[in-house]
Protein backbone atom coordinates (compact mmCIF):
# COMPACT_ATOMS: atom_id res chain seq x y z
CA UNK A 1 0.00 0.00 0.00
CA UNK A 2 1.41 3.30 -0.84
CA UNK A 3 1.49 6.05 1.66
CA UNK A 4 -1.31 8.15 -0.06
CA UNK A 5 -3.88 5.24 -0.17
CA UNK A 6 -2.43 4.60 3.84
CA UNK A 7 -3.67 8.08 4.34
CA UNK A 8 -6.85 7.62 2.45
CA UNK A 9 -7.64 4.47 4.22
CA UNK A 10 -7.33 6.24 7.29
CA UNK A 11 -9.32 9.02 6.62
CA UNK A 12 -12.06 6.92 5.40
CA UNK A 13 -11.79 5.28 8.93
CA UNK A 14 -12.56 8.36 10.79
CA UNK A 15 -15.15 9.43 8.17
CA UNK A 16 -17.11 6.11 8.75
CA UNK A 17 -16.97 6.47 12.78
CA UNK A 18 -18.14 10.15 12.15
CA UNK A 19 -21.20 9.57 9.80
CA UNK A 20 -22.25 6.61 11.99
CA UNK A 21 -21.81 8.47 15.35
CA UNK A 22 -23.66 11.45 13.96
CA UNK A 23 -26.57 9.43 12.90
CA UNK A 24 -26.73 7.61 15.80
CA UNK A 25 -26.27 10.25 18.43
CA UNK A 26 -26.31 13.49 17.24
CA UNK A 27 -28.89 16.23 16.37
CA UNK A 28 -27.01 16.75 12.44
CA UNK A 29 -27.83 12.71 11.76
CA UNK A 30 -31.21 12.76 13.03
CA UNK A 31 -32.56 12.12 9.24
CA UNK A 32 -30.74 9.47 8.82
CA UNK A 33 -31.38 8.25 12.16
CA UNK A 34 -34.87 8.53 10.89
CA UNK A 35 -34.84 7.03 7.48
CA UNK A 36 -33.50 4.14 8.48
CA UNK A 37 -36.57 4.09 11.22
CA UNK A 38 -38.61 4.42 8.50
CA UNK A 39 -37.62 1.40 6.67
CA UNK A 40 -37.32 -0.96 9.59
CA UNK A 41 -33.91 -1.31 9.95
CA UNK A 42 -32.88 -2.09 13.47
CA UNK A 43 -30.46 -0.01 15.41
CA UNK A 44 -28.20 -2.98 15.80
CA UNK A 45 -28.10 -3.81 12.35
CA UNK A 46 -27.52 0.45 11.80
CA UNK A 47 -24.44 -0.15 14.12
CA UNK A 48 -23.34 -3.44 12.30
CA UNK A 49 -23.09 -2.05 8.92
CA UNK A 50 -21.70 1.43 10.41
CA UNK A 51 -24.73 3.41 8.35
CA UNK A 52 -24.68 6.89 8.92
CA UNK A 53 -25.31 10.51 7.80
CA UNK A 54 -23.47 13.43 6.04
CA UNK A 55 -25.02 16.30 7.48
CA UNK A 56 -25.92 19.24 4.68
CA UNK A 57 -23.79 21.26 6.32
CA UNK A 58 -20.95 22.80 3.52
CA UNK A 59 -18.00 21.95 5.61
CA UNK A 60 -18.63 19.74 8.49
CA UNK A 61 -16.48 16.76 6.83
CA UNK A 62 -13.78 19.07 5.34
CA UNK A 63 -13.16 20.65 9.10
CA UNK A 64 -13.05 17.29 11.18
CA UNK A 65 -10.46 15.96 8.87
CA UNK A 66 -8.67 18.93 8.99
CA UNK A 67 -8.71 19.01 12.47
CA UNK A 68 -7.44 15.10 12.23
CA UNK A 69 -4.68 16.12 10.19
CA UNK A 70 -5.55 15.11 7.13
CA UNK A 71 -4.15 17.27 3.69
CA UNK A 72 -7.56 18.99 1.66
CA UNK A 73 -5.32 17.48 -1.58
CA UNK A 74 -5.23 13.82 -0.77
CA UNK A 75 -9.37 13.95 -0.03
CA UNK A 76 -10.17 15.75 -3.13
CA UNK A 77 -8.44 13.33 -4.86
CA UNK A 78 -9.73 10.15 -2.62
CA UNK A 79 -13.43 11.85 -4.01
CA UNK A 80 -14.13 12.38 -0.54
CA UNK A 81 -14.32 16.09 -0.70
CA UNK A 82 -15.18 18.17 -3.74
CA UNK A 83 -13.55 20.98 -4.65
CA UNK A 84 -15.65 23.96 -5.64
CA UNK A 85 -14.87 26.41 -7.77
CA UNK A 86 -14.87 29.10 -5.44
CA UNK A 87 -11.70 27.17 -4.07
CA UNK A 88 -13.84 25.70 -0.88
CA UNK A 89 -14.24 22.07 -0.35
CA UNK A 90 -17.53 20.52 0.78
CA UNK A 91 -18.26 16.90 1.64
CA UNK A 92 -19.16 14.58 -1.71
CA UNK A 93 -21.73 13.13 0.12
CA UNK A 94 -23.35 15.77 1.71
CA UNK A 95 -27.19 15.37 2.68
CA UNK A 96 -27.01 11.46 2.11
CA UNK A 97 -27.67 8.17 4.53
CA UNK A 98 -24.33 6.59 4.14
CA UNK A 99 -23.32 2.91 3.21
CA UNK A 100 -19.41 2.46 3.78
CA UNK A 101 -18.17 -0.10 1.38
CA UNK A 102 -15.83 -2.47 3.00
CA UNK A 103 -13.03 -4.69 1.92
CA UNK A 104 -12.59 -8.54 2.68
CA UNK A 105 -10.87 -7.15 5.38
CA UNK A 106 -13.41 -5.26 6.67
CA UNK A 107 -12.09 -1.89 5.93
CA UNK A 108 -14.18 0.70 4.84
CA UNK A 109 -12.64 1.83 1.16
CA UNK A 110 -15.15 3.75 -0.35
CA UNK A 111 -18.89 4.54 0.57
CA UNK A 112 -22.44 4.77 -0.89
CA UNK A 113 -24.78 7.97 -0.27
CA UNK A 114 -28.43 7.75 -0.62
CA UNK A 115 -30.45 10.74 -1.32
CA UNK A 116 -33.29 10.50 1.59
CA UNK A 117 -35.48 13.20 -0.50
CA UNK A 118 -35.74 11.67 -4.02
CA UNK A 119 -32.62 13.56 -5.21
CA UNK A 120 -30.68 12.36 -8.62
CA UNK A 121 -28.73 10.45 -8.55
CA UNK A 122 -30.41 8.17 -6.20
CA UNK A 123 -27.29 6.67 -4.88
CA UNK A 124 -23.75 8.01 -5.13
CA UNK A 125 -20.37 6.31 -4.86
CA UNK A 126 -16.75 6.86 -3.99
CA UNK A 127 -15.19 7.69 -7.51
CA UNK A 128 -12.84 4.46 -8.87
CA UNK A 129 -9.34 4.38 -7.28
CA UNK A 130 -6.76 2.08 -6.71
CA UNK A 131 -8.18 1.79 -3.40
CA UNK A 132 -11.88 1.78 -4.68
CA UNK A 133 -12.62 -0.79 -7.22
CA UNK A 134 -15.99 -1.81 -7.70
CA UNK A 135 -15.17 -4.43 -10.28
CA UNK A 136 -13.51 -6.08 -7.53
CA UNK A 137 -15.62 -5.83 -4.31
CA UNK A 138 -18.81 -7.44 -3.26
CA UNK A 139 -20.69 -5.57 -0.52
CA UNK A 140 -20.80 -7.19 2.91
CA UNK A 141 -18.33 -9.95 2.19
CA UNK A 142 -16.13 -9.44 5.04
CA UNK A 143 -19.74 -10.16 7.31
CA UNK A 144 -20.93 -12.68 4.83
CA UNK A 145 -17.90 -14.94 4.71
CA UNK A 146 -18.15 -17.05 7.06
CA UNK A 147 -21.91 -17.86 6.72
CA UNK A 148 -21.06 -18.44 3.05
CA UNK A 149 -18.42 -21.35 3.97
CA UNK A 150 -20.59 -22.59 6.64
CA UNK A 151 -23.98 -23.06 4.90
CA UNK A 152 -21.90 -23.54 1.20
CA UNK A 153 -24.15 -21.07 -0.02
CA UNK A 154 -23.95 -17.09 -1.05
CA UNK A 155 -27.30 -15.04 -2.17
CA UNK A 156 -26.67 -12.56 -4.76
CA UNK A 157 -28.53 -9.47 -4.02
CA UNK A 158 -28.66 -6.24 -6.53
CA UNK A 159 -28.57 -3.46 -3.79
CA UNK A 160 -27.30 -2.83 -0.55
CA UNK A 161 -30.42 -2.13 1.19
CA UNK A 162 -31.45 -6.28 -0.03
CA UNK A 163 -28.56 -7.32 1.60
CA UNK A 164 -29.34 -5.08 4.67
CA UNK A 165 -32.64 -6.35 5.32
CA UNK A 166 -32.08 -9.95 4.83
CA UNK A 167 -29.37 -9.79 7.14
CA UNK A 168 -31.91 -8.65 9.61
CA UNK A 169 -34.19 -11.58 8.84
CA UNK A 170 -31.68 -13.70 9.16
CA UNK A 171 -30.05 -14.37 5.78
CA UNK A 172 -26.57 -13.62 6.83
CA UNK A 173 -24.94 -14.87 3.59
CA UNK A 174 -26.33 -12.31 1.14
CA UNK A 175 -24.00 -10.03 -0.99
CA UNK A 176 -24.24 -7.27 -3.84
CA UNK A 177 -22.16 -5.87 -6.48
CA UNK A 178 -21.93 -2.31 -6.22
CA UNK A 179 -24.74 -1.29 -8.85
CA UNK A 180 -22.80 -2.72 -11.78
CA UNK A 181 -23.14 -6.29 -13.12
CA UNK A 182 -21.16 -8.98 -11.52
CA UNK A 183 -17.77 -9.27 -13.36
CA UNK A 184 -15.86 -12.14 -13.68
CA UNK A 185 -13.15 -10.83 -11.56
CA UNK A 186 -15.81 -11.09 -8.67
CA UNK A 187 -16.92 -14.67 -9.34
CA UNK A 188 -13.85 -15.99 -9.62
CA UNK A 189 -13.07 -13.92 -6.03
CA UNK A 190 -16.55 -15.77 -4.92
CA UNK A 191 -15.71 -19.42 -6.48
CA UNK A 192 -12.53 -19.70 -3.60
CA UNK A 193 -15.05 -19.68 -1.37
CA UNK A 194 -18.26 -21.18 -2.07
CA UNK A 195 -19.67 -23.46 -5.27
CA UNK A 196 -23.46 -22.57 -5.14
CA UNK A 197 -25.13 -18.95 -6.01
CA UNK A 198 -28.85 -17.58 -5.30
CA UNK A 199 -29.42 -14.94 -7.23
CA UNK A 200 -32.28 -13.26 -5.70
CA UNK A 201 -32.25 -10.19 -8.05
CA UNK A 202 -35.27 -7.82 -8.17
CA UNK A 203 -38.34 -9.10 -9.61
CA UNK A 204 -38.88 -6.84 -12.30
CA UNK A 205 -37.95 -6.73 -16.24
CA UNK A 206 -34.56 -5.20 -15.34
CA UNK A 207 -33.69 -8.16 -12.64
CA UNK A 208 -34.69 -10.94 -14.63
CA UNK A 209 -32.53 -10.35 -17.67
CA UNK A 210 -29.51 -9.54 -15.34
CA UNK A 211 -30.39 -12.58 -13.61
CA UNK A 212 -30.02 -14.37 -16.56
CA UNK A 213 -26.65 -12.74 -17.52
CA UNK A 214 -25.34 -13.51 -14.08
CA UNK A 215 -26.70 -16.65 -14.48
CA UNK A 216 -24.28 -17.58 -17.90
CA UNK A 217 -21.65 -16.31 -16.42
CA UNK A 218 -21.74 -18.10 -13.04
CA UNK A 219 -22.63 -21.60 -14.78
CA UNK A 220 -19.54 -20.75 -16.92
CA UNK A 221 -16.98 -20.54 -14.19
CA UNK A 222 -18.44 -23.54 -12.93
CA UNK A 223 -21.13 -22.51 -10.13
CA UNK A 224 -24.35 -24.61 -9.23
CA UNK A 225 -27.06 -21.54 -10.11
CA UNK A 226 -30.31 -21.42 -7.71
CA UNK A 227 -32.61 -18.73 -8.70
CA UNK A 228 -34.89 -17.08 -5.68
CA UNK A 229 -38.75 -17.29 -6.05
CA UNK A 230 -39.24 -13.41 -6.08
CA UNK A 231 -42.56 -12.12 -7.40
CA UNK A 232 -44.71 -9.35 -8.28
CA UNK A 233 -41.97 -6.89 -9.40
CA UNK A 234 -40.89 -6.85 -5.83
CA UNK A 235 -37.45 -6.43 -4.92
CA UNK A 236 -35.78 -8.37 -1.69
CA UNK A 237 -36.32 -5.74 0.89
CA UNK A 238 -39.81 -4.81 0.13
CA UNK A 239 -40.97 -8.52 -0.09
CA UNK A 240 -39.63 -8.75 3.50
CA UNK A 241 -41.04 -5.73 4.57
CA UNK A 242 -44.56 -6.46 3.03
CA UNK A 243 -44.89 -10.09 3.93
CA UNK A 244 -41.84 -10.45 6.42
CA UNK A 245 -39.01 -12.83 7.71
CA UNK A 246 -40.56 -16.00 7.56
CA UNK A 247 -41.98 -15.85 4.38
CA UNK A 248 -39.08 -14.17 2.92
CA UNK A 249 -36.72 -17.16 4.42
CA UNK A 250 -39.13 -19.97 3.34
CA UNK A 251 -40.98 -18.80 0.32
CA UNK A 252 -38.24 -17.00 -1.65
CA UNK A 253 -35.06 -18.58 -0.29
CA UNK A 254 -35.64 -21.84 0.28
CA UNK A 255 -38.33 -22.16 -2.32
CA UNK A 256 -35.14 -21.30 -4.91
CA UNK A 257 -35.62 -23.07 -8.34
CA UNK A 258 -32.97 -24.60 -10.44
CA UNK A 259 -31.41 -22.56 -13.18
CA UNK A 260 -33.50 -24.64 -15.69
CA UNK A 261 -36.60 -24.41 -14.19
CA UNK A 262 -36.08 -20.99 -14.70
CA UNK A 263 -34.43 -21.17 -17.78
CA UNK A 264 -37.11 -23.17 -19.18
CA UNK A 265 -39.46 -19.97 -18.23
CA UNK A 266 -37.26 -17.43 -19.35
CA UNK A 267 -37.25 -18.55 -22.49
CA UNK A 268 -40.77 -18.64 -23.24
CA UNK A 269 -40.74 -14.90 -23.56
CA UNK A 270 -38.93 -15.23 -27.17
CA UNK A 271 -41.34 -17.63 -28.60
CA UNK A 272 -45.14 -17.48 -29.32
CA UNK A 273 -45.87 -20.97 -28.21
CA UNK A 274 -49.64 -21.51 -29.44
CA UNK A 275 -47.45 -21.56 -33.02
CA UNK A 276 -46.25 -25.18 -33.58
CA UNK A 277 -42.97 -23.80 -35.48
CA UNK A 278 -41.92 -21.94 -32.42
CA UNK A 279 -42.79 -24.62 -29.67
CA UNK A 280 -40.41 -26.65 -32.01
CA UNK A 281 -37.80 -24.54 -32.12
CA UNK A 282 -38.25 -23.84 -28.16
CA UNK A 283 -37.95 -27.61 -27.66
CA UNK A 284 -34.87 -27.51 -29.32
CA UNK A 285 -33.10 -24.51 -28.03
CA UNK A 286 -33.93 -26.04 -24.30
CA UNK A 287 -32.71 -29.95 -25.34
CA UNK A 288 -29.52 -27.82 -26.02
CA UNK A 289 -29.13 -26.53 -22.43
CA UNK A 290 -30.82 -29.80 -21.35
CA UNK A 291 -27.58 -31.55 -23.27
CA UNK A 292 -25.31 -29.56 -21.41
CA UNK A 293 -25.97 -30.76 -17.81
CA UNK A 294 -23.55 -33.51 -16.21
CA UNK A 295 -25.78 -35.55 -13.83
CA UNK A 296 -27.80 -38.01 -16.24
CA UNK A 297 -30.93 -37.84 -13.01
CA UNK A 298 -31.09 -33.82 -13.68
CA UNK A 299 -31.48 -34.59 -17.40
CA UNK A 300 -34.33 -36.91 -17.24
CA UNK A 301 -36.26 -34.55 -14.55
CA UNK A 302 -36.06 -31.89 -17.23
CA UNK A 303 -36.73 -34.34 -20.23
CA UNK A 304 -39.76 -35.23 -18.56
CA UNK A 305 -40.82 -31.82 -17.68
CA UNK A 306 -40.69 -31.19 -21.03
CA UNK A 307 -42.07 -34.28 -21.98
CA UNK A 308 -45.37 -33.63 -19.98
CA UNK A 309 -45.84 -30.23 -20.86
CA UNK A 310 -45.33 -30.26 -24.53
CA UNK A 311 -46.90 -33.72 -25.53
CA UNK A 312 -44.08 -35.25 -26.94
CA UNK A 313 -42.48 -38.57 -25.69
CA UNK A 314 -39.80 -39.38 -23.64
CA UNK A 315 -38.26 -41.57 -26.41
CA UNK A 316 -38.43 -38.24 -29.06
CA UNK A 317 -36.25 -36.26 -26.28
CA UNK A 318 -34.04 -38.83 -25.26
CA UNK A 319 -33.52 -39.30 -29.12
CA UNK A 320 -32.65 -36.05 -29.93
CA UNK A 321 -30.28 -35.38 -26.46
CA UNK A 322 -28.25 -38.19 -27.12
CA UNK A 323 -27.73 -36.66 -30.88
CA UNK A 324 -26.98 -33.33 -29.34
CA UNK A 325 -24.44 -35.02 -26.57
CA UNK A 326 -22.82 -36.99 -28.91
CA UNK A 327 -22.24 -33.83 -30.88
CA UNK A 328 -20.58 -32.02 -28.10
CA UNK A 329 -17.88 -34.88 -27.67
P1 LIG B 1 -33.52 1.50 -2.52
O1 LIG B 1 -34.38 2.41 -3.32
O2 LIG B 1 -32.73 2.25 -1.50
O3 LIG B 1 -34.26 0.34 -1.94
O4 LIG B 1 -32.39 0.95 -3.49
P2 LIG B 1 -32.40 -0.35 -4.42
O5 LIG B 1 -31.20 -1.13 -4.06
O6 LIG B 1 -33.70 -1.07 -4.41
O7 LIG B 1 -32.19 0.36 -5.82
P3 LIG B 1 -32.24 -0.26 -7.27
O8 LIG B 1 -32.92 -1.58 -7.29
O9 LIG B 1 -32.77 0.81 -8.14
O10 LIG B 1 -30.70 -0.42 -7.58
C1 LIG B 1 -29.91 -1.49 -7.12
C2 LIG B 1 -28.52 -1.02 -6.84
O11 LIG B 1 -28.02 -0.28 -7.93
C3 LIG B 1 -28.40 -0.05 -5.66
O12 LIG B 1 -28.31 -0.69 -4.42
C4 LIG B 1 -27.15 0.69 -6.01
O13 LIG B 1 -25.99 -0.07 -5.70
C5 LIG B 1 -27.26 0.82 -7.50
N1 LIG B 1 -27.89 2.07 -7.90
C6 LIG B 1 -29.21 2.38 -7.92
N2 LIG B 1 -29.42 3.65 -8.32
C7 LIG B 1 -28.18 4.17 -8.54
C8 LIG B 1 -27.71 5.44 -8.96
O14 LIG B 1 -28.48 6.37 -9.18
N3 LIG B 1 -26.35 5.59 -9.09
C9 LIG B 1 -25.47 4.58 -8.85
N4 LIG B 1 -24.18 4.80 -9.01
N5 LIG B 1 -25.88 3.37 -8.44
C10 LIG B 1 -27.21 3.15 -8.29
MN1 LIG C 1 -32.98 2.11 -10.07
MN1 LIG D 1 -33.46 -2.83 -9.55
MN1 LIG E 1 -34.17 -2.66 -5.86
MN1 LIG F 1 -35.10 -1.37 -2.83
Amino acid sequence: LTPENQTILSASEWLTKLYHHLLRYTKDGKEGYQYFKDRGISDEIVDLFQLGFAPNVKDFTAEFLKKKGFHQQVLVKAGLLTLQEDGNVTDRFRGRVIFPIRNHLGKTIGFSGRTVVDQEPKYLNSSESELFQKGKTLYNFDLAKKHIRKQNEAVLFEGYMDVISAYQAGIKNGIATMGTSLTENQAKLLKRYVDTVIICYDADDAGIDATFKVASLLRKIGFQVKIANLKNNLDPDEFIKQYGADSFINEVIKASHTYMSFYMRYLKKNYNLSLEGDRIKYIETVLKQIAGIESSVEREYYLKELSNEYNVTMDTLVEEIQAHRQKMG
